[in-house]
């Protein structure tokens, strides 16, 4: 054939021998992150598979996603349970170099290949009946979050600054899935969920029960996470990431999903 299979020829040597034989990459996730990865019966669909899935024609393979508990994604990673994490994962010096909430060593850091930007935002009942659009006046209140997200970091933070300042704590309740906080907020136990804004932005969707407010909080680049052995997975993913922004394939992706 013409350029387009020599191009893939030469992507795909790029991986690890042993995914190339294998012609599966296998990838962690937290499929409960809608529109980013959530299931639909027992399929993880989302932005990130079907990104993954435009990569996998690149490089010969196929991504193959299977569902964990996003606290626990890069330690299952590390014990060889997959390959790589592709899971809204925010790319932080933290993960990179396995600290911490408190920046003490607790692992041993993963690698990342960047492929997206977005932050954390505040979602609401819609009318915004607490009238909160910061985390700052969030001090005494309920407030459900992902667990081990940025978004719970940023709470954990803000907790600290009321402390300092002589207010309440937030009474942070953090849950193993966005969808269980959301379930809180939903029924009014909690005054706000903070989650990315993707995921808040698809949840208050015309015809549902909630709003964002405020703005967006430290905007980051997600990554793909590999294992820091891991560095001929990772230029293989950084090739087929370059190579599906070129042809179009990545932007078509993004519009699909509603995200920018
Ligand atoms: N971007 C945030 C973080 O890295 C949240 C990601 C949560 N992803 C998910 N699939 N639940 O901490």
């Amino acid at each position: 054939g013409g350029s387009g299979s020599g191009d893939k020829a030469e992507l795909a040597s790029k991986l690890p021998k042993k995914i190339r034989d294998a012609g599966v990459v296998k990838v962690g996730t937290d499929a409960a992150y809608k529109p980013m990865e959530y299931k639909e019966g027992a399929k993880i669909v989302g932005l990130d598979p079907d990104l993954a899935d435009a990569m996998g024609k690149k490089l010969g393979v196929r991504f193959e996603f299977t569902n964990g508990t996003f606290d626990g994604l890069i330690t299952s990673m590390q014990t060889g349970r997959f390959d790589m994490i592709m899971s809204s994962m925010t790319d932080t010096k933290d993960r990179q170099e396995g600290l911490d909430d408190k920046g003490k060593k607790a692992g041993k850091g993963v690698d990342f290949v960047d492929y997206l930007t977005a932050g954390s935002s505040i979602l609401v009942k819609k009318g915004n009946p607490e009238k909160v659009d910061k985390v700052g006046q969030m001090c005494g209140e309920k407030v459900a979050t992902q667990r081990g997200t940025t978004s719970h970091e940023i709470l954990k933070a803000q907790t600290d600054k009321c402390v300092k300042a002589g207010k309440k704590k937030i009474d942070v309740e953090p849950y193993d899935t966005d969808d269980e906080a959301r379930v809180r907020l939903k029924t009014g136990a909690v005054v706000a969920d903070v989650s990315d804004f993707p995921v808040a932005a698809n949840a208050a969707k015309s015809g549902s029960d909630f709003e964002v407010v405020g703005d967006q909080m430290e905007s980051a680049p997600y990554g793909m996470a590999v294992t820091k052995e891991n560095t001929q997975l990772r230029d293989a993913l950084k090739a087929a990431l370059n190579a599906v922004i070129k042809d179009g394939s990545y932007k078509k992706a993004l519009a699909k999903w509603g995200v920018e």
